[in-house]
């Protein structure tokens, strides 16, 4: 399936740009000296300490629980883009994750992840589902009969890692006032690499850029608005963007900004898009 493969791909370019980013190979942006660039992630992320686990006790990653709301975005036809070209179209997907550091093997990334994503189609009409992931597998779309999102709707999500292998997802559509959760388990639990790492944790509020391809023309959407952002950690400590342990990543492809974060206050920021900051779509607009 394209998404599918979408999606793998783009799984893989975050591993490789998370490796990058740990501390030794991070760039930082011409942006604002305290963000990095990525091609391809734009949003925030807030990192947690391991608290020390005690002696015969199971050893759990260091955050349990991450959450946001957001808006669900629309993409804009750029003026003469050509939408026959599958390359002109673009998805974008929107999400949460918890992801531990201490991996035994330093190029592992195991995560867990949930959100939202929206396709363009070849008239310029932008479609929304749901999605969830235990990296490095591949995501599982969410089917619209289960939980139905759309463009412009409000959506809150919380992940939960329970264990190294298993955990659970909600999602709630405060539209539509519809529901989602599930119990989730890494999809191959035996093999170490699905293993959530200890050491400190990364909670993650991203927007990230899904396209495989051609890369000639940028995508343009609306502000995306993550509120009431979270993470809790075994403790049932609560950090935020006030925390002092948060970092901002710049969405940059081939020197074009695409995605900028820009905090609003301690528990919520945008990410924009430079041609679509001014855009206020509605529902009932032709896009
Ligand atoms: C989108 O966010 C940018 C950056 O904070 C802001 O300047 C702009 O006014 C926002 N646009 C809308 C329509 O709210």
């Amino acid at each position: 399936m394209m998404h599918l493969s979408g999606f793998l791909l783009a799984c893989f370019w975050l591993l490789a740009t998370l490796a990058l980013a740990s501390p030794v190979g991070s760039t930082p942006s011409s942006v604002s000296e305290s963000k990095y660039a990525t091609s391809f992630l734009g949003g925030a992320l807030i990192n947690v300490d391991q608290t020390p686990i005690p002696e015969k006790a199971p050893e759990l990653p260091a955050i349990s629980t991450v959450s946001a709301e957001w808006n669900v975005p629309w993409m804009k036809v750029p003026p003469g883009a050509d939408l026959s070209n599958p390359d002109n179209r673009h998805k974008m997907a929107q999400w949460v994750g918890i992801l531990g550091n201490a991996c035994a093997d330093k190029s592992w990334t195991p995560f867990l992840q949930a959100g939202t994503a929206i396709d363009m189609d070849e008239n310029g009409i932008t479609t929304a589902f749901a999605w969830f992931e235990w990296f490095p597998a591949g995501s599982h779309n969410i089917p619209s009969e289960v939980f139905a999102v759309n463009p412009g709707d409000q959506v809150r999500v919380i992940t939960n890692v329970y264990t190294r292998t298993t955990g659970h997802v909600y999602m709630m559509n405060q539209h539509t006032g519809q529901e989602y959760e599930k119990d989730v388990t890494a999809d191959s639990p035996q093999d170490p690499e699905f293993l959530i790492c200890l050491g400190y944790g990364t909670a993650q509020f991203f927007q990230e850029w899904v396209i495989a391809d051609d890369r000639t023309e940028l995508p343009v959407f609306n502000n995306v608005t993550f509120t009431n952002i979270e993470a809790i950690d075994r403790r049932s400590g609560h950090f935020d963007l006030g925390t002092g342990t948060q970092d901002y990543w710049n969405m940059i492809d081939a020197g074009r900004p695409v995605a900028l974060p820009e905090e609003i206050d301690s528990s919520s920021f945008v990410v924009y898009s430079p041609e679509g900051s001014t855009w206020t779509p509605s529902k009932g607009e032709k896009l």
